[in-house]
């Protein structure tokens, strides 16, 4: 069985007081969750506090990025054993945000991906297509470049202690969400590529959805065969919303 998960990023949002706030109500609500998967991806600076709040909770922690340099004279960079040092569980790499406003390329983001797990902790590699790449129908091969400079780099194995995120570029922050079929779709190529070189890597590769899932749209998309869950932005920062989310999973 798959794990299922749904993984907020709150981005570059929150602050102490409101932090707080959110998680008191989502840890409330959430905590009889059975065995599926809920992590918050929170600002560097709040990891201590987050992790503080999430102890004895089933809510993991996850950071929202890293340096893709073990140690050394990076000014400004966090390390991946940085993090784990916080336990976090999950590391976001490659957000498209991260790719197109701060120029990360499919190499350095296969650097992060590796150093995350040298680190002990899970990579949520995130792929996708902008709106010029969907129209010019070359979402597929953008996805496979963006799959296969991970794979060379870390084989494909290392997807055992990883998920993927499938977050079209057109669809973040813009309301418009891909449809269930559009999702499904690349899902599916996302695991018949990975299932090329090992089907059972494939069979238990967990594959989030993101880009403007919401609480009304979550079922639909969840209900896909191979969506697994989600990666949610703006939704993550309301809890009612983000519960309701979470919850969409077992349905
Ligand atoms: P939104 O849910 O705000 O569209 O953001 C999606 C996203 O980028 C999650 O990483």
């Amino acid at each position: 069985m798959r794990k299922k998960m749904v993984a907020g990023n709150w981005k570059m949002h929150g602050n102490l007081v409101q932090n707080k706030q959110l998680l008191d109500a989502v840890i409330a609500d959430l905590n009889e969750l059975g065995e599926d998967l809920v992590v918050v991806c929170v600002p560097y600076l709040y990891l201590p506090s987050v992790q503080k709040q999430l102890q004895n909770t089933k809510i993991a922690l996850g950071a929202q990025n890293v340096s893709q340099h073990e140690m050394g004279a990076y000014t400004g960079e966090i390390s991946a054993s940085m993090l784990s040092d916080f336990q976090c569980q999950y590391v976001i790499v490659g957000h498209s945000e991260r790719r197109m406003l701060f120029g990360e390329d499919n190499h350095v983001v296969a650097k992060k991906y590796v150093a995350v797990q040298n680190a002990g902790m899970a990579p949520i590699l995130c792929v996708g297509e902008t709106l010029e790449q969907r129209e010019a129908k070359v979402t597929k091969q953008v996805i496979e470049q963006q799959l296969m400079s991970v794979i060379s780099l870390a084989g494909v194995e290392s997807f055992n202690k990883a998920v993927i995120a499938y977050e079209p570029v057109w669809a973040i922050g813009t309301g418009k969400t891909a449809t269930p079929e559009q999702a499904q779709d690349v899902h599916a190529f996302i695991r018949e590529e990975i299932a090329k070189q090992n089907l059972n890597v494939a069979n238990q590769l967990t594959i989030l959805y993101g880009g403007s899932v919401k609480d009304n749209n979550a079922p639909e998309l969840f209900a896909m065969p191979d969506i697994d869950g989600g990666l949610i932005g703006g939704a993550s920062l309301i809890a009612n919303d983000f519960i309701a989310i979470c919850r969409a999973l077992r349905h």
